[in-house]
């Protein structure tokens, strides 16, 4: 069986998962941070998965919120910025075609990042399980505010801070390469700034009042838009996922990039499963499964940016 020079993908696996996904109708991905780990966002769980000494999921928390807001808009802020500062890589474009092609393929996303957007993913067949980093929402209880923001820093104090620019005379650089590479680096702002997510740079604290406050009730504090541990999903996404699945059988299930261990999200691979569907894993861990794989899976090792567009090349018509 011949496979093409750049294949990552073992030339059987790909034959027999392309075979049976032209002939797909109903078809629903789930996604989870290690998608995004291609365009070099952090993932939760594993390397990457803390944040200073803090272990990334602790800080997502209503509880750590309460308790430590400052912080836990810091780590927020941080996520922002680096989720704007990185692009779509091209799973992310793969399945945004996909869902172009077949209106009957939606994706729930565990991500908050906001990457599927920006490749346009059909909003309508995007399904934003754990919400989104770019909404903000009041968290006093009588309060309802809710707004779309990007603002990055969303409050001057959330600001990364700078290293310093190292643009000072020096009498000790006769050739001028110091102070050329101090020029460039103050011009890639990017570069000049603090590692924040690295424990032995120090940060300030930040006080309650310059935190991002409800314009609305001016009483409550802002928070990110995201769900956190304890929090229920989006009622009307769990509705509409729900409707969805229960609408006739389902044919494939994508789970690309998620240790699928934080239900009720993972529990969707099951639901589709018990709908009929064959599931396919993309991941670099062969043991980040959802549950046992069964006969006729396929498990496909390896970066979801190389993966996913070139196991949907055959219906999409774009590798790279
Ligand atoms: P995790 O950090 O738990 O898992 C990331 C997965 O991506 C792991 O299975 C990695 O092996 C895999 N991975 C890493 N790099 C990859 C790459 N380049 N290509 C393919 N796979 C790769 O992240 P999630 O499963 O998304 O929830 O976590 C689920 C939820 O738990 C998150 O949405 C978040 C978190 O706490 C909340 O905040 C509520």
């Amino acid at each position: 069986m011949a496979s093409s020079a750049k294949s990552v993908v073992p030339a059987a696996d790909l034959q027999s998962f392309t075979e049976y996904l032209r002939g797909c109708k109903r078809i629903v991905a789930l996604l989870g941070a290690g998608i995004s780990a291609s365009s070099g966002l952090p993932t939760f769980r594993g390397a990457g998965g803390l944040w200073r000494s803090h272990d990334a999921t602790s800080l997502a928390t209503p509880e750590a919120f309460d308790e430590t807001p400052g912080l836990v808009w810091q780590f927020y802020s941080y996520r922002r910025h680096m989720a704007l500062q990185a692009d779509p890589n091209k799973a992310h474009y793969a399945l945004a075609e996909l869902a172009r092609r077949n209106e009957d393929f939606i994706t729930l996303s565990q991500n908050v990042d906001g990457l599927s957007q920006r490749a346009n993913h059909p909003v309508k067949q995007l399904h934003l399980l754990h919400g989104t980093l770019f909404n903000v929402k009041c968290t006093n209880f009588y309060c309802n505010y809710t707004e779309d923001n990007y603002t990055d820093p969303i409050v001057p104090a959330l600001e990364i801070p700078k290293k310093s620019s190292g643009l000072n005379p020096s009498a000790t650089d006769k050739t001028g390469e110091q102070a050329s590479k101090a020029i460039g680096e103050a011009l890639d702002d990017t570069s000049t700034e603090v590692d924040i997510s690295d424990a032995s740079n120090p940060i300030a604290t930040v006080a309650r009042e310059d935190l991002p406050q409800c314009p609305k009730c001016e009483d409550g504090l802002l928070r990110p838009g995201v769900v956190w541990f304890g929090e229920p999903l989006p009622e009307k996404t769990i509705r509409a996922v729900d409707k969805w699945i229960a609408a006739g059988p389902v044919d494939l299930c994508l789970v690309i990039g998620t240790s699928a261990k934080v239900f009720p999200a993972a529990g969707y691979v099951h639901e589709a499963r018990s709908q009929g569907a064959r599931v396919a894993v993309c991941n670099m861990d062969p043991n980040d499964t959802p549950g046992e794989l069964h006969y006729g899976d396929w498990f496909f090792q390896g970066d979801a940016g190389v993966i996913v567009p070139e196991i949907l090349k055959s219906v999409i018509g774009i590798s790279d």
